[in-house]
């Protein structure tokens, strides 16, 4: 599945994140297709898990700044998406040829996408449109992380 832009929160570098969060689940799904072996299929399990990381610590900041009410229920909701995403790789290592696990957690993201985020997307709209702004440029991305 694409990034669509009915996944649109509002927040354009988080916006951008989901994005690639999606291109890393398209390598994941392509290589399940593919019938990879395990020892492949797991370099794009380690990339999405990786980069998953990454956003969450990035969203979890932008909370705390903006003194989201909503932060800790919020960051529970990241604990088991990372927990969910632990299961999704096993149950892989097991199955790997189970092109319906990654939909399943595909669909779990997306609904904290369309639940979670968006709420956070509306509070910052609210009450710190500056913000919004300043997080819309530069595209803060994990490869320029390390660099400066
Ligand atoms: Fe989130
Ligand atoms: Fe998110």
């Amino acid at each position: 599945m694409k990034w669509d832009s009915s996944f649109a929160i509002g927040i354009e570098v988080i916006d951008n994140q989901h994005k690639k969060i999606f291109e890393h689940l398209l390598a994941i799904e392509n290589s399940v297709a593919k019938r990879d072996p395990w020892h492949i299929l797991r370099f794009f399990v380690a990339q999405l898990t990786e980069y998953m990381k990454f956003h969450l610590a990035v969203e979890e900041a932008l909370q705390e700044i903006t003194h989201y009410p909503e932060c800790a229920e919020h960051c529970d909701a990241h604990v088991r998406l990372i927990e969910q995403i632990a299961s999704l790789e096993e149950q892989l290592k097991k199955n790997a040829s189970g092109e319906n696990l990654v939909g399943f957690f595909e669909d779990w993201f997306i609904r904290h996408v369309l639940s979670n985020d968006r709420k956070f997307g509306a509070y910052v709209k609210a009450e710190f449109p500056a913000l919004l702004a300043t997080t819309a440029a530069p595209n803060i991305d994990r490869a320029d992380v390390g660099r400066h």
